[in-house]
């Protein structure tokens, strides 16, 4: 068995399929007595190949031993894989045709000299059999003996024991329904006109990025453990802020130039943007204030429209319209098909709830309404049909992905839009639901990993394609068997 990987690292990320595809061979249950050798060439730093490494192990259920593997180039390396295992380094290999940066990984299978011939033929031992000269067998193991004073009872008269499918990790991996990957994940990354990184107070672990430096850093890691999709979020300064966000439009603004940055370092990056005025507004809104405190629909599009054309011009894939004003998905759809920018996706917010699970963010971005709040534009939290209405109108305007926003308070509402619509759905799990299980694990009250993986997996099997997570990066570490 040969498979190759050739990558340009941190120019091209690795795809997760390809990870999982080479950990098969190795972890596989199908093939439990193959030596396999894994040939590592790089010509990029060893601890790049980490990833492929521990994917390998946590893709492999069954019991393995975990050798360490020597050697000066792997240093930090804890592989949990077969002791078949071997790992051949070599720095500067030369190999015709590879362009510089590119590493390759071949996994071959490995022989081991020729079979051992063990005396009697295939026929004799057949002949030994028929001839009644069984050979032993280990007999049938002992039932384990059940702990003293436990009741002595006929055993239920039961057709269907649901255990029986759960009774080991290899029964339990077999016949489980949803999986998530780190290719599911979009991160959301706030960004500042700061040079540092600010950490954000209700949010542990989340900071607002400076563009020029950790922006880009964040999203290197992220994309070493094959998270490539990220959303942005600007915190504007004060002094940009108007009533009727016309900074949401500039083509050379914060948003602009961290897509122009990000897409000259990783084209092949997917940068989805937030389509709404409430970063640009001096009131905190969505959309322009009139005097009496009305949200203004069409004029608000308007803008809308601009601030998506002028996204798509910086290079974004996708652009999510997250205001909820009616009627902006064709809207913008139009424009940017006026402006030569038909390849350029529409996320529409479909289901976006008037929420408290927004805290965290606002106070992220500074971006609270000053007064009032978004109940005439933001759907309300008690409503399900309504949902329905908001996902006819955006299919029939031309969304390409339909989002519910917040998460898991919301599952149902991610159920009811899967099934009734063709459309990739997308889930948000929001800055609340991260904090509350940040707060939580923070106080040791429960095993923040767990939930969070816990939460990452039912909006997947709730039927959300994709995930915005503020956990992007660390769930993905989780699923590439790295722990930090
Ligand atoms: C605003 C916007 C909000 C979020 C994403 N885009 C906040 C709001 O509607 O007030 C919230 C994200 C989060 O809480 O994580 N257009």
């Amino acid at each position: 068995m040969i498979l190759t990987i050739i990558n340009t690292n941190r120019q091209r990320a690795i795809p997760h399929q390809l990870l999982s595809h080479i950990s098969f061979p190795i972890g596989s249950p199908l093939f439990p007595h193959q030596k396999i050798s894994l040939q590592v060439l790089s010509l990029y730093p060893i601890p790049r190949l980490f990833r492929f490494q521990v994917m390998a192990s946590s893709i492999f259920n069954a019991p393995c031993t975990a050798p360490s593997v020597k050697g000066k180039n792997y240093d930090g390396l804890k592989p949990a894989v077969h002791g078949n295992l071997r790992f051949n380094a070599a720095k500067k290999p030369s190999i015709e045709g590879c362009p510089k940066r590119v590493f390759i990984v071949r996994a071959s299978e490995k022989k081991d000299g020729a079979v051992k011939k063990l005396g009697l033929s295939d026929a004799e031992c057949e002949a030994a059999v028929a001839a009644g000269n069984v050979p032993e067998a280990p007999p049938v193991r002992p039932k384990p003996a059940a702990p003293a004073g436990t009741p002595v009872v006929p055993s239920l008269p039961l057709s269907r024991r649901p255990r029986r499918n759960r009774k080991s990790p290899a029964f339990r991996a077999s016949f489980q329904e949803t999986s998530i990957s780190p290719a599911n994940f979009v991160y959301p990354l706030f960004i500042h006109e700061g040079e540092e990184d600010t950490p954000i107070g209700a949010m542990p672990g989340c900071y607002r990025l400076g563009w020029r430096h950790g922006l880009v850093e964040e999203v290197a890691k992220a994309r070493d453990v094959g998270v490539n999709s990220i959303v942005l979020f600007p915190k504007v300064p004060d002094a940009l802020k108007t009533s009727t966000g016309d900074e949401a439009y500039n083509d050379n603004g914060l948003v602009p130039r961290a897509i122009r940055l990000l897409k000259d370092k990783y084209p092949d990056l997917v940068i989805y943007t937030d389509v709404a005025l409430d970063p640009y507004s001096s009131d905190g809104h969505d959309g322009i204030v009139r005097e009496d405190g009305v949200i203004m629909n069409d004029e608000t599009v308007f803008q809308l429209c601009k601030q998506a054309v002028s996204q798509a011009r910086a290079g974004a894939d996708v652009v999510s319209p997250s205001d909820m004003m009616d009627g902006r998905v064709g809207a913008i759809r139009e424009a940017l098909d006026g402006e030569g920018f038909q390849h350029v996706s529409i996320m529409s917010y479909t289901a976006k709830y008037a929420s408290s699970f927004y805290g965290p963010f606002r106070e992220a971005l500074d971006s609270n309404p000053r007064f009032g709040d978004k109940k005439t534009y933001q759907m309300n939290p008690a409503n399900y049909r309504e949902a329905l209405v908001e996902a006819y109108a955006d299919e029939s305007e031309g969304a390409d992905i339909l989002l519910v926003k917040p998460g898991l308070p919301y599952l149902d509402i991610i159920r009811l839009l899967r099934d009734k619509s063709p459309l990739p759905i997308a889930a948000y799990q929001v800055s609340g639901e991260y904090s509350m299980i940040k707060a939580g694990g923070a106080l040791k009250m429960i095993d923040e990993e767990r939930v969070m993986m816990e939460s990452l997996t039912c909006l997947r099997r709730a039927g959300a394609d994709v995930i915005l997570t503020y956990f992007a990066l660390q769930a993905a570490r989780c699923l590439c068997g790295e722990k930090r």
